[in-house]
């Protein structure tokens, strides 16, 4: 007997990172997992890897697609019951030096395609009664560094927006949380081929002088776990809280 036997999920950037790690984790307490992301060949593996993983691969800020992929899932499985908006990018830049462009490019993956795609997702969770929503923002969304102005503001968005809708379906039996994660060893954290856990900065302050008092990064499998909590019915007395995942980063000076 799995947590989510039975369960339909939906989890976008699940080709790799905390996305990959979630649909591994939901689909191994037997859920079905629709995986989204652009690189369908690690889609592929992933399918490989668990048989109730399957692939769809689309970009989030294409909505005609993300109509089809729950048309699809809809038609299939009769229903979609957790659904994880994960799929994120950032771009390091100064204020001085940033563009609207990158900007507005970083708004539309990771803020206005987890709208979108809720709203698809939520008709059929009010007509089943029933839904777990988690989306995933950051500790860029509550405290900040240089050079991330547009991804943080897309993270706040992210936790503002998401008390938001707890509020708004909470009559229909949907909770909707987050999840923040702190300093994640994935893909995410190699900036300019540089691996940002193992760089002599992160080595000595992060985890010599412990600003994350658990001295190290976390991986996508302990964002995961919590994600796994917030998707079942183990959850069911909490919503439009924001969980923070980091070694207690956001809680040291
Ligand atoms: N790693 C960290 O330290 C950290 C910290 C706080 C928050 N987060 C958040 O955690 C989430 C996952 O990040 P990660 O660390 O796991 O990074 P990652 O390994 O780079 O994964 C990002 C995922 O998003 C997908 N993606 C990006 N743009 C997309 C698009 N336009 N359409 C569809 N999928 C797209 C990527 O897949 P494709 O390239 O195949 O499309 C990939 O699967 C993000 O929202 C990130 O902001 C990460």
């Amino acid at each position: 007997m799995g947590l989510l036997d039975d369960r339909v999920a939906i989890v976008t950037g699940a080709s790799s990172g905390i996305g990959r790690a979630t649909a591994l984790r939901l689909a191994g307490e037997g859920a079905a997992v629709i995986a989204i992301a652009r690189r369908g060949e690690r889609l592929k593996e992933l399918e490989k890897a668990n048989a109730r993983i399957e692939g769809f691969a689309c970009d989030v800020s294409d909505h005609d697609a993300l109509a089809k992929c729950v048309e699809q899932t809809v038609s299939q499985h009769g229903t979609i019951d957790i659904l994880v908006n994960n799929a994120g990018i950032s771009h390091y830049e100064r204020h001085t030096e940033s563009s609207l462009e990158h900007w507005r490019q970083i708004q539309s993956v990771n803020i206005e395609a987890m709208y979108v795609l809720t709203k698809l997702v939520a008709t059929h969770m009010i007509e089943h009664r029933y839904g777990r929503v988690i989306n995933i923002s950051s500790t860029q969304s509550i405290a900040s560094e240089a050079s991330v102005g547009a991804y943080a503001a897309s993270k706040g968005a992210i936790n503002a927006w998401s008390r938001a809708l707890a509020v708004d379906l909470a009559e229909y039996g949907i909770l909707v949380n987050v999840v923040a994660p702190g300093c994640t060893h994935t893909e995410m954290s190699i900036i300019d081929g540089v691996d940002e856990t193992e760089s002599e900065y992160f080595q000595k302050w992060y985890v010599g002088e412990r600003k994350i008092p658990l001295a190290r990064a976390g991986t996508a499998e302990e964002i995961a776990n919590a994600i796994l909590f917030l998707s079942g019915d183990q959850c069911t007395y909490i919503t439009g809280h924001t969980l923070v995942v980091d070694g207690g980063l956001t809680v040291t000076f």
